[in-house]
């Protein structure tokens, strides 16, 4: 039977109104984006992988990850480590912080992080793994999912038999981005693998790794029996990427819309991150939306150059005029500063 992206569904007890998950990304998936994400149509959202180590030593800028709205819900926090108490103790932190659900990252490619034990690496140390997982979910009350690679190396299916061990473990679902590790973001993700992991485990699979259209994504849905799909680069600056796989909007923005957006986009951020941090941190995100033909080249260019970021809405706005008008709109329409904290020690806030 065919599974309608816009209808709801389960990681244990957490309800998910759609079948569209916003994939964690580092150095991209802030606040900010978590909240426009789901305005737009994600049904669960992901913070991006947090070291359980800087959560052990109170790490100012990792503690910052913890930052969760009240309406932030469902939101999944990932984490990452090779130390199953360590990693238990990350787990509470996260729970406290508020997240619905743990996330595990066994999928991380990137040396820094394998070469400590983590990420990828865990899929040819399957004892391990499930011990990290074992003891993660006897650590929270929540639950706790994977997500992971195929295995490490070009045509590795590690995943496939890590995958019902880690459930037998205790987890809930299984994201898998079946690319291997070597592979990092060339090629293409073979689905096919997500299919056979389907039949092997009794937990929803979400399937992540180049789902750009509506099409493809339940083309996935019907195919591979997951049970979601995920959503990563096709969303960095296109929000409206996001509200076309979840069935929600339709068309390319006009130019008044992407730089309402954008602007929307960056004053979250600096709330969220403090001026001087977002200013750096933002600069990939004007390609990101200003690309795909939607305004001349050398007008990233630009605003990259720009000192600050006041500068940077100025030029905007007076590329798009009309925008104004939209981001009051968009601005009117969000919840109060008040509303969206929950109560946690201030530190936890970081830049401001
Ligand atoms: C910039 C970037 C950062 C990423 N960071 C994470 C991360 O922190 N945790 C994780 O599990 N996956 C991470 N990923 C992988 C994505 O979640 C996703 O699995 C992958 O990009 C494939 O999906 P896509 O084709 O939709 O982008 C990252 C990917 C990108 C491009």
């Amino acid at each position: 039977m065919a599974v309608e992206i816009q209808s709801p569904w389960r990681i244990g007890p957490v309800e998910i109104p759609t079948r569209l998950v916003l994939a964690p990304m580092a150095g991209v998936s802030v606040q900010a984006f978590r909240r426009q994400g789901r305005r737009f149509g994600a049904g669960l959202v992901c913070s991006e992988m947090v070291s359980c180590a800087g959560l052990q030593h109170g790490n100012e800028r990792t503690l910052g990850y913890l930052r969760i709205g009240r309406d932030e819900t469902p939101l999944a926090v990932q984490i990452f480590g090779s130390e199953p108490g360590v990693m238990a103790d990350a787990a509470r932190m996260v729970e406290d912080a508020g997240a619905d659900i743990v996330d595990i990252n066994f999928g991380c490619p990137v040396r820094k992080v394998t070469k400590t034990g983590a990420g990828a690496t865990l899929l040819e140390d399957p004892d391990r793994a499930c011990r990290i997982v074992g003891a993660v979910v006897g650590a929270v009350a929540v639950p706790v999912t994977v997500k992971m690679r195929r295995g490490l190396a070009d045509g590795s299916r590690d995943a496939l038999e890590v995958g019902p061990r880690l459930v037998e473990a205790g987890a809930a679902a299984l994201t898998l981005h079946p690319r291997s590790a070597k592979q990092m973001y060339t090629g293409t993700a073979d689905h096919s693998l997500t299919a056979e992991l389907v039949e092997r485990v009794d937990v929803p699979v979400i399937a992540s790794g180049d789902v750009t259209s509506r099409a493809r994504a339940q083309e996935l849905l019907d195919d591979t029996g997951c049970a979601a799909v995920m959503v990563g680069r096709a969303a960095q600056g296109n929000p409206w990427a996001v509200g076309q796989i979840a069935g929600r909007a339709n068309g390319e923005p006009g130019r008044e819309e992407v730089v309402a957006e954008l602007v929307l986009f960056m004053r979250a951020t600096v709330a969220e991150l403090g001026e001087q941090r977002a200013t750096g941190f933002l600069k990939k995100f004007y390609g990101w939306y200003l690309g795909r033909g939607r305004f001349p080249k050398p007008f990233k260019q630009e605003l990259v150059q720009l000192a600050t970021l006041a500068e940077v809405e100025e030029r905007l706005f007076s590329a798009a005029p009309g925008a104004t008008d939209v981001l009051a709109r968009l601005e009117g329409e969000l919840p109060g500063e008040d509303d969206v904290l929950l109560d946690l020690p201030i530190s936890v806030y970081g830049g401001g």
